[in-house]
């Protein structure tokens, strides 16, 4: 009876590991970041980079971008590394990271639409609008990822994330003491978002469809609320768990 189980437990952690491994192999390997020349892009670019994927850095200017992976080739030598203009960068992504301000979340969208068919597109935007950031104020839609699923249609995943962490910590080799709330329709592709937050170094989250990303959202605005009365620097969110006793 005991070896019984022990083979069963074996069994299950073999199966567990088969399943990681064929997530692993679907995982995209050239991840393209749309104004990846900006502090949350170069932040994702190097964990990503750190951890073996092919980066391609999408600037509306070359050689801003050119500049960009230079940077990021000092950091980590051995990362294969390409600067493109907005446009290219998404068609060349297998994925593709939207990292640039809220208000030209949209236009940018729109320049890079035809490169997107059948991607995900992983959204971090948080529609903080100056100069009251502390309070939240979600566009009319719902969230700003709500609004680019909408503008894209079916044709493109899109998957929220990361609008809870700070830049900085992304660029640094610290510890993140900030959970990631992956929002999007599909779960293969939140799963796909899941799979890299955690090669970033996070602990990530399925929170549900699209409109749940207004959550994600509005925590940022909340989270700087939190840093400037407890005068603490980045602030961070952490789901937690508790037995059923
Ligand atoms: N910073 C954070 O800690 C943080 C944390 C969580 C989420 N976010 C979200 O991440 C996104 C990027 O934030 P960020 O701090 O990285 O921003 P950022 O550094 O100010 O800008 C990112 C990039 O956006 C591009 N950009 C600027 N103006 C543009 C325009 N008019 N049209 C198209 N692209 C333009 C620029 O790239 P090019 O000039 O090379 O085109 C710029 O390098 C925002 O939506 C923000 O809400 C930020």
């Amino acid at each position: 009876m005991f070896r019984l189980r022990r083979l069963a437990k074996k069994l299950i952690h073999i199966i567990r590991t088969l399943f990681t491994l064929l997530r692993r192999m679907d995982t995209p390997q050239k991840i393209a970041i749309l104004g990846g020349t900006g502090d949350l892009g170069t932040g994702l670019a190097i964990r990503w980079a750190k951890v073996g994927h092919e980066i391609i850095i999408g600037s509306r200017t070359l050689a801003k971008a050119e500049k960009a992976v230079a940077d990021l080739k000092e950091i980590s030598p051995q990362t294969e590394a390409l600067a493109l203009e907005n446009p290219d960068a998404a068609a060349a992504g297998d994925l593709v990271v939207l990292t640039v301000p809220a208000e030209h979340q949209i236009s940018t969208l729109k320049s890079v639409q035809p490169g997107l068919t059948s991607k995900i597109l992983i959204d971090v935007t948080v529609p903080l609008v100056p100069p009251k950031v502390g309070t939240v104020q979600l566009p009319d839609v719902g969230s700003a990822g709500k609004r680019a699923q909408d503008f894209l249609g079916d044709e493109v995943q899109v998957v929220t994330a990361f609008q809870n962490v700070a830049a900085h910590l992304l660029q640094t080799d610290v510890q993140i003491e900030c959970d990631v709330l992956v929002c999007g329709n599909k779960r293969a592709a939140r799963q796909t978002v899941i799979d890299l937050a955690k090669e970033a170094g996070m602990q990530a989250w399925h929170a549900g469809p699209i409109e749940n990303s207004a959550a994600a959202e509005a925590l940022t605005s909340v989270l700087i609320q939190i840093n400037r009365r407890h005068d603490i620097s980045h602030s961070g969110v952490r789901i937690v768990g508790q037995d059923d006793h």
